[in-house]
């Protein structure tokens, strides 16, 4: 049943992947915004919090019970719990794959047209404008949702840690001359300053559970990506190594981001708070205060797209490993069915951000638009009720002690640090998760 499952070729392959996976729109698209919208340092300084208490305990959580099933999200809790109603943690895990591909490759679709913008305008000298209308936008989507498709049949190794390993160095090059040019305009400092300085009565339960949700949203936790990629991780291969290096790279990407656009959004007269499209309004006006910014433009935004790619490639790779293991679909004809299925689903989305009304303007779950919508019931609620119900899973079926052995069998450094693991997931993570969310539900603030 297992045959074919593929196996990173190195550690540094399996580091470059999920990495690859965690790295992405979320850094550089997602965490700007939420930040702008959350209130600056303050929501800096909660998010490294979550990041440190949720992030990386549930991130070596995922990546164990990957490593000792070897097995998709259903398929791992099949082999511990078997035929319980744990299974529906799985499918929700599925789902919710599908659900932020669908949108995540809408967002990633507007990147790749920002990009071909810009190298179409260095080709003809022409002047730079997005129009954002409903074609060109279902083709860019649909055109990213392909390009995503073609690199998972190519399976695990070939697909994915080739792409991970060349282009991700690139894209913090890049980024580290944005931010240079970005620092020098006058009144960037203003921006730095609101990024670092946290204001303590800008912190209300909105703003942690927004913190919370972008870090697990970050660092691809509560879904099962990095537990579909630990599944694929050999045996003497160092899970603690591995996670605190995905942890601390992609963190480092999201804090660069921030001193991307924050800096410019001050300097160049923006509202930090503009929501989703604030990467959008920021960069291009960064790019056009460059010498040689057309180029740079083309090649961040390239590179940014390949960041998107490897994230939906994880996505995506859930998804098809559950079919492939369990049904024994063959590995094309899931990755085709599901990626029209994202497809199907993100058209809505699609239509919001072209602004087609009922789509821009309906106010769900307290956002506006469809979109908007649907990130916050995928990738805020869902992945972190994903994330809680994981951690009770460990705790009362597989057992936190099997799961500290996983980890330990291949890294002797965690001998030391595992009382305090287990402290952490056993009652810091799920007590915190689930006060955040019920305190949410009920509307407190
Ligand atoms: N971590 C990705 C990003 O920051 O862009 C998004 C993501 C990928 C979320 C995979 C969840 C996931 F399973």
């Amino acid at each position: 049943m297992t045959v074919n499952r593929g196996q990173w070729s190195s550690q540094v392959g399996f580091v470059l992947a999920a990495a690859g996976s965690a790295v992405g729109l979320g850094n550089i698209w997602r965490f700007p915004y939420m930040t702008g919208e959350n209130g600056g340092g303050a929501f800096l300084l909660v998010y490294l919090l979550c990041v440190i208490c949720f992030g990386l305990p549930v991130m070596l959580l995922e990546i164990s019970l990957g490593r000792a099933t070897q097995r998709n999200p259903v398929g791992a809790i099949e082999k511990v719990a078997p035929r319980s109603s744990w299974r529906a943690l799985g499918f929700l895990a599925l789902l919710t794959g599908l659900c932020i591909l669908s949108y995540y490759s809408v967002i990633a679709g507007k990147v790749l047209a920002f990009g071909a913008l810009y190298a179409r305008s260095l080709v003809t000298g022409g002047t730079v404008t997005y129009t954002g209308v409903t074609p060109e936008v279902l083709f860019y989507f649909a055109v990213f949702m392909v390009l995503t498709v073609l690199v998972v049949v190519g399976g695990v190794q070939r697909g994915i840690e080739r792409w991970a390993k060349i282009l991700m160095p690139l894209l913090l090059v890049t980024m580290i001359a944005i931010i240079v040019r970005g620092l020098f305009l006058p009144g960037a400092m203003a921006g730095v300053r609101w990024f670092l300085t946290p204001d303590f009565s800008k912190i209300t339960l909105t703003v942690v559970l927004n913190a919370m949700a972008q870090a697990f949203f970050s660092l691809s936790l509560g879904m099962g990506a990095m537990l579909t990629y630990g599944s694929y991780l050999s045996k003497h291969q160092d899970i603690l190594r591995c996670g605190v290096w995905v942890v601390v790279f992609d963190t480092l990407v999201a804090v660069l981001a921030g001193f991307m656009i924050f800096p410019a959004v001050f300097a160049l007269g923006g509202n930090p708070a503009a929501g989703s499209t604030l990467i959008f309004e920021v960069l291009p006006r960064v790019f056009g205060s460059m010498a040689g910014g057309g180029l740079v433009a083309v090649v961040f935004f390239f590179l940014l797209c390949v960041a998107a790619l490897t994230s939906t490639v994880s996505l995506l790779e859930v998804v098809t490993a559950y079919f492939v293991d369990e049904l024994s679909w063959s590995r094309a004809r899931t990755v085709w069915s599901v990626g029209i299925a994202a497809i199907v689903v993100g058209i809505p989305s699609a239509l919001a951000l072209a602004g087609i009304t009922p789509w821009s303007t309906v106010h769900l779950f307290g956002r506006e638009g469809f979109l908007d919508a649907m990130d916050f019931l995928w990738g805020n609620l869902s992945l972190a009720v994903g994330s809680l119900l994981l951690c009770v899973f460990v705790i009362s079926r597989w057992g936190l002690k099997r799961a500290a052995d996983e980890i330990e069998s291949s890294s002797r450094r965690f001998r030391s640090l595992r009382g305090v693991w287990i402290f952490f997931v056993r009652w810091v993570c799920p007590i915190s998760i689930a006060i955040i969310l019920a305190a949410k539900v009920i509307g407190w603030s």
